[in-house]
């Protein structure tokens, strides 16, 4: 077993846990409070995802999210961890037009932020600013499959690459980004087989977000599977807690004792 337990992960950490067969844990945070939590409880890697478009702002996609916003939610999550290695999505816009443009944004990242290392979406497409970013230091952490700032190209949210030529492309994007410098990469919404495959033939980690159970390693939305947020259920979530119901309860029972005047009793008063 990597002794990957007591000491900061790195991108290195994570290869050699690859090369051992042991499975990483990415989860989500946006903020110091949660991602303190999720750091003391052993997680490898924190994502400030884009999904804080979402969960943090109520948005219907991540496309509005600004690279300001994605830095101070980077800026919060720095703040609370110790241990893992924590990886900043690099926002819809930031980083699509041109590579010069691409490398900007992402040292803006890691300059304000703290952050150790940034996402983005999409393969060949990006390979050139994939290896600007990387050739500047700074490690880059691919996304394959369902790339939610292209849902407007999708249509929908349902499973990619199902057809043969869209699982040929997203083999060539996967050997394109490794080649390109990435240490690792999400696979999103993809058939378990197709996930086996690419996760066998790279060398460097997959972590799947249904994607099955052959990946290197797993993701979800922190929110998603504490039960935080209710509207959302695709068949790869499971959730962990219902925290939702929690602090539904909790404000309830608050609610009622301001109402009935037996919060604060002597005893909270000075
Ligand atoms: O933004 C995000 O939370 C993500 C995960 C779903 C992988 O990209």
């Amino acid at each position: 077993m990597v002794s990957s337990r007591a000491r900061k992960i790195t991108t290195q950490t994570l290869l050699k846990m690859k090369q051992a067969g042991e499975n990483i844990a990415m989860l989500t945070s946006y903020d110091y409070s949660l991602a303190r939590m999720v750091d003391g409880a052993g997680i490898d890697v924190i994502l400030v995802g884009d999904s804080a478009s979402n969960v943090m702002a109520g948005n219907e996609t991540t496309l509005p999210i600004t690279l300001d916003q994605m830095i101070y939610h980077a800026q919060c999550v720095v703040n609370g961890v110790e241990r893992a290695l924590v990886v900043v999505d690099m926002p819809f816009g930031t980083y699509q037009g041109d590579s010069k443009t691409a490398l900007d944004s992402a040292i803006r990242i890691m300059k304000e932020s703290g952050g150790h290392a940034v996402k983005l979406e999409g393969g060949s497409e990006v390979a050139e600013s994939v290896e600007r970013i990387v050739n500047a230091g700074i490690p880059v952490m691919g996304h394959l499959g369902l790339t939610p700032q292209s849902i407007y190209k999708f249509g929908t949210y349902t499973v990619r690459a199902k057809e043969e030529g869209e699982a040929s492309k997203l083999m060539e994007d996967a050997k394109v980004l490794e080649e390109s410098g990435c240490f690792s990469m999400v696979l999103e919404k993809i058939p378990s087989d197709l996930a086996k495959h690419a996760s066998e033939s790279l060398v460097i980690p997959t972590i799947g977000i249904g994607a099955g159970p052959h990946c290197d390693g797993q993701v979800l939305v922190l929110h998603d599977m504490l039960g935080i947020t209710k509207d959302f259920s695709p068949r790869f979530l499971r959730r962990y807690a219902d925290v939702g119901q929690v602090v539904g309860d909790a404000v309830s029972h608050f609610v009622e004792d301001v109402r009935s005047g037996d919060f604060p009793n002597d005893d909270e008063s000075y």
